[in-house]
């Protein structure tokens, strides 16, 4: 087995702008061009062009999804992609992405994931322009429209549109150039060829392509929904099974030790007459291990992500709250719970005669999904043996949407 090299390109897909001027009622980066949506159409072509690390930017809550959306379109180059959240802002979303550079990076590209059918040809002019001792190079497109300044309803100027392009992404520059541009950037701009301008840098302008327009307004996705149409993203044989849409399970395990106060709470049920278990919120250690399960499924995190100790509406929670919040998450980032099995070790409570009941409970949480819930004690070995506290091991499954 050959390792490959770590590479010198970095590409950070800005893709978490909410698409106001779309107006399709959900992020643009998650709406569909054809089967597929503009994120994934983007990064088809992104993994096209030479080899790179790829950060893709994301609105919270769409990290698994577009992780999943990456991992389609990386193929072969999946340990290549990393998904950050963005900012409120298109600059702020950048900034994200520069913090998730890996060390070996040394050319930076900047790709809008709205400019969803940009050919891979086009990545690869701006790098060979910053190779040849540009430090900062972007596409331009010559403006074919006759041009002209306006001042409210009357015409005031002509201009020479012969002076005037079209700016597109990727947007190439030398990682420090960029670095340092962002890092004293007092002022939001529209894109990073003028912030890194205004630091003082020279940009470079290369050859565009039409298919880099973005797709800002209804009438933009039309023309890409017909440009698609006419030459489809061929399935190559490699992502051919996760076409097929591949469950994914994920594993979470918790422990809490007896010492808290009031009524025992596990499993989404109260346990009159036993010892409470300690927590940030009931220590209800099979509710926070079928989170941590069902969250790693979905390439979500994990429960501390979500439900810290730095959100205090979680404080005394109990399990529905947890689930049903856990199954928002999924939700919106386009998965459903297939089914989860949770095992409890511990001496008590004895589940034998309430485990029906758990299982109710906490598949009445999970939207009616399937919960199997088994016990076991460890035969007085370790902290569940000594009576110390409790362990629980949940394995859960999740399918997309
Ligand atoms: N973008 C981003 N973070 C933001 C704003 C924008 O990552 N806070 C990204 C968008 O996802 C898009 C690119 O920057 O790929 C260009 O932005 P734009 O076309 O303006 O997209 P939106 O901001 O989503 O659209 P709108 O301005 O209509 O809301
Ligand atoms: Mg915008």
């Amino acid at each position: 087995m050959t390792i490959a090299p770590v590479p010198r390109v970095g590409i950070i897909v800005v893709a978490a702008g909410s698409g106001t001027r779309l107006g399709a009622g959900a992020p643009k980066a998650f709406v569909g061009i054809d089967g597929h949506t503009i994120l994934r159409h983007a990064l088809e072509r992104v993994f096209a062009a030479p080899s790179a690390q790829v950060v893709v930017v994301v609105p919270s809550g769409r990290e698994g999804d577009a992780l999943s959306e990456a991992l389609e379109a990386a193929g072969e180059r999946r340990d290549l992609v990393s998904v950050v959240v963005g900012g409120q802002t298109r600059q702020a979303s950048v900034q994200a992405g520069l913090g998730a550079l890996w060390a070996d990076v040394k050319i930076v590209l900047v790709h809008d994931a709205a400019r969803a059918l940009t050919p891979p040809e086009v990545f690869g002019r701006v790098v060979a322009s910053i190779d040849a001792g540009r430090a900062a190079a972007i596409p331009v497109l010559p403006v074919i429209d006759t041009i002209k300044r306006v001042d409210g309803a009357e015409v005031v100027a002509a201009v020479d549109r012969s002076e005037l392009s079209a700016a597109q992404t990727p947007q190439a520059f030398r990682r420090d150039v960029l670095e340092r541009a962002y890092a004293e950037a007092v002022a939001d701009f529209t894109d990073d060829a003028a912030l890194v301008a205004e630091a003082g840098h020279a940009v470079a302008a290369v050859a565009g392509h039409p298919l880099a327009f973005k797709i800002t307004t209804a009438s933009d996705l039309d023309r890409a929904r017909s440009l698609v149409a006419a030459a489809p993203i061929a399935p190559a044989a490699a992502r051919l099974e996760h076409d097929v849409a591949i469950p994914r399970v994920g594993l979470g395990t918790d422990v809490h030790a007896f010492g808290g106060d009031g009524p025992l709470w596990l499993a989404g049920l109260e346990w009159p007459g036993e010892p409470a278990l300690s927590g940030h919120s009931d220590g209800d250690a099979v509710a926070h291990a079928i989170v941590d399960a069902l969250l790693a499924a979905a390439g979500l995190g994990d429960i501390g992500t979500h439900f810290g100790t730095d959100h205090p509406e979680y404080a005394g929670a109990h399990a529905d709250v947890f689930l049903a919040r856990t199954l928002g998450l999924l939700g919106e980032a386009g998965f459903r719970v297939g089914n989860v099995s949770v095992q409890v070790q511990a001496n008590r409570p004895r589940f034998a005669a309430r485990r029906a009941e758990a299982e109710a409970a906490l598949s009445a949480a999970l939207g009616g999904a399937p919960v199997s819930v088994s016990a076991t004690t460890t035969d007085g070995l370790g902290f569940p043996g000594a009576g110390e506290g409790v362990a629980a091991f949940a394995v859960a499954l999740v399918v997309k949407a």
